[in-house]
């Protein structure tokens, strides 16, 4: 793959999803069977299920955060925050993912749009500010309690969820030049949108990971391949 370059009047938007963490040793949502203690993680990443079962609800992030702390950032994280390091405030990062591999790796113009496995807040949304919270609990009954009295939930956008920082997203990507996807299905919206909407805006829209996701025909362009090989070298920054 040539690279590809960016020029001084370019804005670069990025999304990633759980792809690019892939190399890091953290399983994507839908590989191979997408089970997770025999529920699919539609039924557990809801609402209901937080009401219904919420042991079940924490043990499944526990256990997640309990695998993001022992994550690295790859090559991948690398590249997407050398290459903000470059061109500065012309670059935003959009992620699906609520690990904190990005941040890891150095990236700092970013947003989490479905949540953060580090934090917890309320779970009656009193109005409390979500807190930092990367404990792993054992049982629900380790589980802390926010400022009003409830329980605290996972600070992650579940199922039928509004997505965090919209209109932030919405406004860095109608001016970006340049919008790179990588490691997402392409199976979850509104971010499976994006790429319809930066077309509008005038952006060119590559897509990057080992397989096709489902709105592969909405790119211009498709570089199969794992994020971790393909991103490392793949941006020219032009300075002229
Ligand atoms: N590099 C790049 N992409 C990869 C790699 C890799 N090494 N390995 C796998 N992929 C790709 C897969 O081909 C797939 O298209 O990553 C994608 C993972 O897709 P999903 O598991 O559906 O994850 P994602 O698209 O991030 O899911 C979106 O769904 O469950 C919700 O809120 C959750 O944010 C998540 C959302
Ligand atoms: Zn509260």
């Amino acid at each position: 793959m040539p690279a590809i370059s960016i020029q001084p009047d370019d804005r670069v938007f990025v999304l990633t999803g759980a792809g690019i963490s892939a190399e890091s040793g953290l399983p994507t949502f839908r590989a191979s069977d997408g089970l997770w203690a025999g529920h699919r993680v539609e039924e557990i990443c809801t609402s209901e299920a937080l009401e219904e079962n919420p042991s079940l609800v924490w043990e499944f992030y526990s256990k997640r955060r309990a695998d993001c702390a022992r994550a690295k950032p790859n090559a991948a994280h690398k590249a997407l925050a050398e290459l903000e390091a470059q061109i500065g405030d012309r670059f935003f990062l959009c992620t699906q993912n609520v690990d904190d591999l990005h941040e890891r790796a150095g990236s700092e113009r970013l947003v989490h749009m479905h949540g953060e496995l580090a934090k917890s807040r309320c779970s009656q949304d009193c109005g409390a500010a979500p807190i930092e919270d990367r404990s792993v609990y054992a049982s629900l009954s380790e589980v802390g309690h926010c400022v009003c009295g409830a329980r605290l939930r996972p600070h992650i956008v579940f199922f039928g969820e509004m997505p965090l920082e919209m209109r932030r997203i919405q406004q860095e990507m109608s001016r970006s030049t340049q919008m790179f996807v990588i490691g997402t299905s392409g199976s979850v919206y509104p971010a499976a949108n994006f790429v319809h909407w930066a077309r509008q805006a005038g952006a060119k829209t590559i897509y990057i990971g080992p397989e096709r996701p489902l709105n592969a025909e909405a790119f211009d362009t498709i570089v199969e391949g794992n994020a971790g090989e393909v991103l490392p070298g793949l941006f020219a920054v032009e300075s002229t």
